[in-house]
């Protein structure tokens, strides 16, 4: 029996762009659909019913103003300057990889243009050198929910086909570029989540879009990002000899509330569905249930005649995934609900839940990994997984952060347990090693870091770097290879 995780397995943490470089403006970089996110002091239960609200105006609005104080992810971090300070970090705990993502909007500012921006160019040229001499093996993510806005503004983001020429230019600019100095890639961020939140996946705003036409449109768009992903897999492949690509997929696991049939059957249809995204990305074809929904809702996606070769003939060669909680659905109405990672579910009586009410179910990854490998049979990499919470700074500068270690503990324990039990899992990187601005709310006051940065939720603070107790747990898990737990 297989005892443990396997000799070089890929420890370490993720990040995106957006969300800590800051930099916003600076050296030629393009306004993003993240440099339009305003601050929300959290997310209401409603919003994540539906799409959290977005209109035309808002991002007009936001667009014009040179200012970043509503707009927490233009200041990010400021990763782009402390980018030496915090790889060293990160070093210290072992890190074996990190996960980043090249924002889009610094090598090509609007996404039309047909030269990249040198500076943009230089800043990922020295990151990945540096994290290559600190022997930190990169994840590039090419989209992670920071298309360039003009294009957004321009085409309606993703609905317009155009767009994957702009995004196979842009990619293959970063492997001809990056060759030397990145083997794993992961296309888009995330792809399921076009359906729960458009504008920030996919630059789709929702009041551009014909009424009662949105829900194709957004399939459209899904359609071109598959295309795309499946057309910068093949040049990644042509271009960087051995290098890996991956689909990355938010692995959404739901349980039924009861063994009544009907809850059975909207959970089993509800994982059918989240699959649905890494099907087409795996198994290079549209689930045959998929279509048939297309047909029962007249959604008649445009496919030109080279489509479905291109999706059969360049699948992905791993499967990367976030995994925070897990849901439970249930076909009774009226039920508890609670939020998990903009989505909701009824509330799981068995699971404790965080300052944000995602419940919190370390065997649910154990259960996502199982259901994953004997689905694809291909290597599998978590490249997300943890809890914001809200830390404490004591008045020696400490930070207890037991819960945090607690979270991951439970969530390797299984991990562990999943391995052993023949799933092929061969990296984890942690979400947010260090304190970061948050993808749903823009807080800064949701923390997931080992690493705590001195900033507030207005910006204010000197953006210091310190260790939290989950740095020292972290850093003895990866130097045991998850033996210490
Ligand atoms: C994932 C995203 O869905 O969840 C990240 O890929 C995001 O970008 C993470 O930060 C956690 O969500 P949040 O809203 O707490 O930042």
């Amino acid at each position: 029996m297989t005892k443990g995780f396997p000799k070089n397995f890929l420890w370490g943490g993720a990040l995106a762009a957006n969300q800590v470089e800051g930099a916003w403006n600076v050296d030629g970089k393009g306004l993003s659909v993240a440099d339009v996110a305003v601050y929300k002091s959290n997310l209401k239960l409603d919003d994540y019913e539906g799409h959290v609200a977005i209109s035309s105006k808002m991002i007009e609005k936001a667009a014009a103003d040179p200012d970043d104080k509503h707009y927490p992810k233009r200041r990010g971090i400021d990763f782009y300057h402390h980018y030496k300070e915090d790889l060293a970090l990160f070093a210290e705990m072992g890190f074996k990889t990190l996960r980043v993502s090249i924002a889009w909007s610094r090598i090509f500012p609007t996404g039309e243009e047909l030269e990249p921006n040198e500076l943009g160019l230089q800043f990922y040229d020295n990151l990945f050198t540096e994290m290559k001499r600190l022997g930190i093996e990169p994840i590039v993510t090419l989209s992670h929910y920071e298309m360039p806005l003009a294009l957004s503004l321009k085409y309606n983001g993703w609905v317009e086909r155009k767009v994957i020429d702009d995004f196979v230019r842009f990619s293959n600019v970063c492997f001809n570029r990056y060759k030397d100095l990145v083997k794993y890639w992961l296309t888009f961020n995330e792809i399921d989540s076009i359906n729960r939140h458009p504008f920030t996946t996919a630059g789709i705003i929702p009041d551009r879009c014909p009424e009662g036409k949105e829900e194709k449109l957004i399939y459209q768009a899904l359609h071109h990002q598959f295309v795309a992903s499946a057309l910068v897999t093949r040049d990644c492949h042509k271009i960087i000899e051995g290098s890996q690509v991956g689909c990355m997929l938010t692995k959404l696991t739901t349980y039924p509330n009861t063994c009544n049939p009907q809850d059975v059957e909207l959970t089993l249809k509800k994982n059918l569905h989240n699959y649905f995204y890494s099907d087409v990305q795996v198994f290079g074809e549209y689930p045959v249930l998929i279509e048939k929904m297309f047909e029962r809702k007249n959604i008649k996606i445009k496919m030109e005649p080279t489509d479905r070769d291109i999706l059969k003939n360049n699948t992905v060669d791993f499967i990367s995934f976030s995994y925070y909680m897990s849901l439970t659905e249930s076909a009774k109405d009226g039920m508890e609900r609670t939020a998990g990672n903009t989505i909701m579910g009824v509330k799981n009586p068995y699971l404790p839940s965080t300052d944000w009410g995602w419940q919190i179910d370390p065997v649910g990854l154990k259960i996502s990994l199982i259901e994953l490998y004997d689905r694809y049979k291909k290597p599998l990499i978590i490249v997300e997984n943890g809890m914001g919470a809200k830390d404490v700074v004591e008045s020696d500068g400490s930070i207890h952060d037991d819960y945090r270690i607690n979270y991951f503990r439970e969530h390797f324990k299984q991990m562990k347990e999943a391995v052993e039990e023949g799933v092929e899992l061969f990296g984890y990187t942690s979400w947010g090693p260090i304190d970061l601005i948050s993808a749903g709310t823009s807080q800064m006051s949701k923390r997931y870091g080992f690493i705590y940065v001195d900033q507030d939720d207005e910006g204010n603070g000197t953006l210091k770097r310190s260790k939290k107790d989950s740095f020292y747990w972290y850093k003895k898990v990866i130097e045991s290879n998850g033996e210490y737990l």
